[in-house]
């Protein structure tokens, strides 16, 4: 009696460690953008690397010098920015930080990456509030964003902003970087029901050549996929340690158990 149920006991206990073993990869390799949102034109896929951290100095540079004007970010503080980048706060404070607190006074390094645009103003100006970016590259996934950043086109029709985007069509945003980037048209073929968008043509040129320009957008959509899931890295590192450790307990259990059994069948 004693003994079937020190068997049960034992076989639940391995049998519970190697379904958790066989899970965890099948749960490791589940795609985390099940959710990202396509806006009709093919998205390209960058080649982002969150764990270059230049990259994402320079990201978070140019984030701070032409998004932050109207987005905030404020799930993201600078103090946890330097850290992670392998910046020094007073770096930060010196070449990051260009809002003001209520007060009036620079952002203090610890505080959340609040823009300085009130939310009355974004409504007026856009129709929209500009949306907190934050955990934008979980929510569109960063295809989409890198996209998006070199899909906007004039388009006299819009009236107002006078710009579009075939990414995201109708989208309030202007296109901030013009200037890099210069002015491209959309080319379609077909007609009627047929007539689809085929690419870019190049109408103006930017500060920016088309390789420049790729690699500015890539490192703004590497910093907001940093954003989104800054503890990415360290998760993946104690995961490793987690199997590895659920191996190790796979196989005590499994000769612990021929132990035990060795006299018995
Ligand atoms: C002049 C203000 C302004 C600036 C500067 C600006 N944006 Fe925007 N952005 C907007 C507005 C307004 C929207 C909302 C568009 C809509 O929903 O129609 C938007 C929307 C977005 C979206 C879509 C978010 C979503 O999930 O719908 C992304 C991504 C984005 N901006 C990225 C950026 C990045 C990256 C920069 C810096 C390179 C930037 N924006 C600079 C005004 C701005």
């Amino acid at each position: 009696m004693m003994k079937a149920m020190i068997k049960t006991v034992k076989s639940t206990a391995l049998s519970l460690s190697v379904a958790v073993v066989a899970a965890g990869p099948v749960m490791l390799s589940m795609p985390t953008d099940v959710f990202a949102a396509g806006g009709g034109a093919a998205l390209e896929s960058p080649r982002i690397d969150t764990s270059n951290k230049r990259s994402l100095q320079r990201g978070a540079k140019a984030y701070v010098n032409y998004c932050m004007g109207c987005h905030t970010a404020d799930y993201q503080r600078y103090s946890r920015l330097a850290k992670d980048l392998g910046l020094d706060e007073q770096d930060v404070v010196d070449n990051l930080v260009f809002t003001t607190d209520k007060a009036g006074e620079q952002t203090k390094v610890g505080s959340l990456m609040f823009s300085n645009m009130s939310e009355d103003y974004g409504r007026q100006a856009f129709g929209v509030v500009p949306p907190n970016l934050a955990l934008t590259a979980r929510s569109r996934g960063e295809d989409w964003i890198y996209t998006y950043l070199k899909s906007f086109y004039r388009d006299e029709s819009r009236g107002g902003i006078g710009v579009n985007n075939t990414v995201y069509p109708g989208a309030a945003m202007p296109h901030v970087l013009w200037e890099q980037q210069g002015w491209q048209e959309p080319v379609y073929e077909g007609e009627g029901d047929k007539k689809h968008f085929v690419g870019f043509k190049q109408v103006t040129e930017g500060t920016l050549s088309t390789q420049e320009y790729d690699a500015l957008i890539t490192d703004i959509t590497a910093f907001m996929s940093y954003m989104a899931d800054p503890i990415k890295h360290t998760r993946h590192r104690i995961g490793m340690f987690v199997m590895l450790f659920l191996l190790v307990l796979t196989a005590i259990s499994y000769f612990l158990k021929k132990e035990y059994w060795k006299d018995v069948v």
